[in-house]
């Protein structure tokens, strides 16, 4: 193999262009040539490549979002969408495609796979709901944005004697909310795994105040069914028996465009030589993740069919220490 290409792809995580840099500098370090894929598949489908050598990656591991760009390209989900993105790869003698992305992404690159295209996966995605490894890319930066706000809200909330919903991004996965609520400490968390209804969140709130605290936060995960706002106005119906004041914030993409942490540029950095390695190897159709320390590969098809759930014992730890 001596032509790859790498695209980025779905939501921006901040660390993808530390992956990218390791992707581009392995393969050239191997004797391979290297093409960037502009947009996700978008650009593999529309032809859109650029050529990445080993100054062009130079100075980006410290940006967040990612200088190829990327997409949600609905036309790559479709069997025509993806004859062409194949058609431009052979029309450009690309022998093997590393796709930095999160599930939607990696469902693509099983697609791609499964057309007998040589692909391997590179887990990044700010939400970590992608089976096959423990972590993923951008998660560490996203939690520390949440973090801080969640430090600022409680001063105010305190200030104010007032209770605060904080939501935070995830999908339909509760991983960010939870370990946000536990690291900020927060008195409840209200999770897509583990719903809460609007009056046991009102009476954890309430308990908080009787124990003495000068505030309640709750880190509220986007994919809850009661979600911040519908929490909020639930609340804003019933003030008056509630006997608190209730502020809501949305921390939206703001998470999602912070320069990655030491954690995240580490991460993204062995996980794109190893995604390099296992190509040149002859080795395809796997995610390179990380697990116990080490890197680890998983088959797509595993990835794509299992579903990552929440660790029991970080359940319990929330629970343990919001007192
Ligand atoms: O998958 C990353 C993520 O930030 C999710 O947490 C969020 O639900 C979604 O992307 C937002 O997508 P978009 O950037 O397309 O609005």
């Amino acid at each position: 193999m001596d032509r790859i290409a790498v695209l980025t792809s779905g939501g921006d995580a901040p660390g993808m262009n530390a992956a990218t840099r390791a992707v581009t500098r392995t393969a050239i370090s191997q004797g391979c040539e290297v093409l960037g894929v502009q947009r996700g598949f978008r650009g593999l489908v529309d032809d859109d490549f650029v050529s990445l050598g080993v100054r062009d990656v130079g100075g980006i591991i410290q940006h967040g979002g990612t200088v190829l760009g990327t997409s949600r390209c609905p036309e790559f989900t479709t069997q025509p969408g993806r004859e062409r993105a194949l058609a431009n790869l052979g029309g450009r003698r690309i022998q093997g495609l590393v796709v930095i992305g999160g599930n939607g992404s990696q469902c693509g690159s099983h697609a791609l796979s499964e057309m007998g295209f040589p692909v391997v996966g590179v887990a990044s995605t700010i939400d970590n709901d992608l089976a096959g490894t423990e972590i993923t890319i951008g998660v560490d930066t996203a939690l520390n944005v949440a973090l801080e706000a969640i430090d600022r809200l409680k001063v105010t909330a305190s200030s104010h004697r007032r209770a605060f919903l904080v939501e935070v991004m995830g999908r339909k996965h509760g991983y960010l909310a939870l370990m946000a609520g536990i690291a900020g400490g927060a008195e409840a968390i209200v999770l897509p795994e583990t719903e809460i209804e609007p009056e046991d969140l009102a009476r954890r709130i309430r308990g908080a105040y009787e124990r003495g605290k000068p505030h309640a936060l709750v880190v509220v995960a986007e994919g809850a069914t009661w979600t911040a706002t519908a929490l909020s106005s639930h609340f804003e119906e019933h003030q008056r028996e509630l006997g608190f004041e209730l502020r809501m914030t949305i921390l939206g993409h703001v998470q999602r465009g912070a320069s990655p942490t030491a954690a995240d540029r580490l991460l993204a950095s062995r996980l794109g030589t190893t995604a390099v390695d296992t190509l040149l190897r002859g080795e395809y159709g796997v995610l390179a993740g990380w697990r116990r320390g080490e890197a680890v590969l998983t088959p797509f098809r595993e990835v794509v069919t299992s579903t990552k759930s929440l660790d029991p014992a970080l359940l319990r730890l929330a629970g343990l220490l919001a007192t």
